[in-house]
């Protein structure tokens, strides 16, 4: 365990996906919005570029698919620890499909896949949560107990417990970590009751860092070889109160995301890539 602690956050490859011009008008979202489709991609765009210019990954960019409105948030179609992918099968009909080019771009990677094949079982990656030690997974309109148990059986090494996911479309809609044992939160009384159920899960006392905006508490957090800690997180712009929150991470290297946008449609920053440390598996 000491040496998968250790390696929590290390990355070196990422799968991306373009963003179809089908997603303003058909994306699946919460609440009525009306999306700009060149701002989105221009965001996607960035948030790419900040993957592979700055933080130096080896990004694969799948091609949209207009006929895949969703199709950008690869991160519900796959679940990866180690050298092993979980290929979902997404609680939503309409985002089934997007799991099969997800598999073979991971295959290509070298990864061992496991596919979720009981039609019974309901999993997206939006809500799985590992923090290095265990896995929580949300149990919420797109996630059931049978895709958890199923998770529990493709990464035996680790601890699974489920959380109720009360209000948002997934588990990291208001939560993700920002290093190892430190899990950041949103504010709202759901958000913080689902902190409240995963910190009696667990045998480990996580830190927290409190954010007021639930979405807002949705960061990419990496551990880089030269660049040391980094977190990918809200822009001012877009949550002022929140972005503020960051600072008190001294030592770490700050990365504001513009994803206004995308949040439109329900998408926060870790939808857009499944992360892969190749370097695991050596
Ligand atoms: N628009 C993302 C989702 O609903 O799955």
């Amino acid at each position: 365990m000491a040496g998968l602690l250790e390696r929590f956050g290390c990355y070196t490859h990422a799968v991306v996906r373009g963003a179809p011009a089908s997603l303003a008008t058909e994306a699946l979202r919460s609440v009525q919005a009306e999306v700009d489709i060149a701002k989105a991609q221009g965001e996607h765009q960035a948030y790419v570029e900040v993957l592979r210019n700055r933080l130096g990954l080896e990004v694969v960019e799948l091609p949209a698919d207009e006929t895949m409105p969703d199709c950008v948030f690869v991160e519900d179609a796959a679940v990866v620890c180690g050298d092993t992918a979980l290929i979902t099968r997404p609680g939503a009909e309409s985002r089934r499909k997007e799991t099969e080019t997800m598999r073979g771009a991971l295959k290509d990677l070298g990864l061992n896949i496991v596919d979720m094949t009981d039609e019974n079982a309901t999993l997206d990656g939006g809500d799985v949560l590992f923090t290095g030690r265990e896995f929580f997974v949300g149990l919420s309109k797109r996630t059931n107990q049978r895709g958890a148990e199923i998770l529990a059986d493709a990464f035996k090494d680790y601890a699974v417990s489920t959380v109720p996911v009360m209000e948002g479309l997934h588990l990291k809609s208001f939560c993700s970590m920002g290093g190892p044992g430190l899990i950041i939160i949103g504010s709202s009384d759901p958000a913080q009751k689902a902190l409240k159920i995963m910190q009696q899960m667990s045998d480990h006392r996580y830190d927290k860092l409190t954010v007021p905006d639930d979405i807002a508490a949705n960061c990419i957090y990496m551990n880089l070889p030269s660049k040391g800690h980094v977190l990918l997180h809200c822009t001012a712009e877009e949550f002022p109160e929140s972005a503020k929150m960051f600072e008190k991470l001294k030592d770490y290297m700050l990365i504001p995301v513009s994803n206004a946008e995308k949040v439109k449609v329900d998408g926060a920053l870790t939808c857009c890539s499944v992360l892969i440390n190749k370097r695991a598996n050596v």
